[in-house]
């Protein structure tokens, strides 16, 4: 997670389901520097009580670039200014790398999914480090990229590219050419206007007296003020893995694109017929659908019971 608010939604939603066993939480660089994203992190742990879930820190800067940061849109906290008191937790000391591999080995427990919502520098960097990770592993699911499978299928932070691919596109390459079981979340699905959040929505949340849901109204209020609506990215990705019967997916032959000049972070996904041989690429799982009502539904109902 790289710390922004669909982040910290996110995580509400992960740590309030009973159908995920939550090993632990890797911070970032993305949104905001990975110091923010873990404290971030570990307001919400600290908010649910959850102790038991260890947050780390991962890599401080993209594989060979710079930081892109989108603090205009998150704020400079990461959380919507909201300035909520810092965390009396802290996080791991190990790094977020060595504990993706600890956990990997998870003896006789499941097998370990990793669900990716900000850009895929950690991940990369323990798949170069230790490429055996990728068998172990059931499979990677990240809210990322923009597939042209959908109207809302196309860039956000270009015309071409998603903010997450975009940060690190080679973390994502290799990520992408792993031969992980890499199941994508993209704006297709995120950007579709039912699966987004609307001011009436977003009342309910504010008149709901829980403590997250009071901490989520927070951190949304300067976002639903100035936008009206607010696209819930990486609540979808998880609620892949709490109700996977609520997503469509399709294989697609995607490459990413670290070298355009226009095009640097596109997830080049073939939709012809018959894709061309040497544009292969790895099949990709890619969501080209999913039950945004019920997804809404599930969501809402996890931020706001006791
Ligand atoms: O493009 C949306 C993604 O970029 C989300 O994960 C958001 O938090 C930012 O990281
Ligand atoms: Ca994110």
């Amino acid at each position: 997670m790289d710390g922004g608010i669909d982040d910290a939604l996110a995580l509400i939603l992960a740590l309030r389901s009973p159908e995920l066993d939550v090993a632990g939480i890797t911070a970032v660089s993305g949104n905001v520097p990975v110091e923010q994203a873990a404290m971030n992190a570990l307001r919400v742990v600290e908010l649910l009580e959850r102790k038991d879930v260890w947050v780390a820190r991962g890599l401080a800067n993209p594989l060979v670039r710079d930081p892109v940061r989108a603090m205009d849109f998150h704020g400079a906290d990461g959380l919507g200014d909201s300035e909520l008191p810092s965390p009396s937790l802290r996080p791991r000391a190990e790094s977020a790398l060595s504990l993706i591999k600890q956990e990997s080995q998870g003896a006789g427990r499941r097998r370990l999914s990793i669900v990716a919502t900000g850009p895929l520098t950690n991940i990369a960097a323990v798949f170069t480090e230790e490429s055996d990770i990728v068998r172990r592993l059931d499979d990677v699911v990240i809210m990322g990229g923009a597939y042209g499978l959908t109207e809302y299928g196309v860039g956000n932070e270009t015309p071409a590219a998603e903010f997450n691919i975009y940060s690190d596109p080679e973390a994502a390459k290799i990520v992408f050419e792993s031969g992980v079981s890499l199941k994508c979340v993209g704006l297709d699905v995120t950007m579709t206007p039912g699966a987004q959040l609307s001011p009436r929505e977003y009342a309910t949340i504010k008149r709901s007296e829980t403590d997250h849901a009071q901490f989520a109204a927070k951190i949304l209020a300067k976002a639903m003020g100035r936008e009206k609506r607010f696209a819930l990215h990486d609540p979808m990705a998880i609620a892949m893995k709490v109700r996977p019967s609520l997503f469509k997916f399709q294989d697609y032959h995607v490459n990413v694109e670290t070298k355009g000049e226009y095009t640097t972070g596109m997830t080049v996904s073939d939709r012809r017929d018959r894709p061309s041989k040497e544009l292969q690429g790895q099949r990709i799982a890619v969501c080209k659908d999913a039950k945004a009502a019920a997804f809404k539904q599930v969501f809402l109902r996890r931020l706001m019971s006791r």
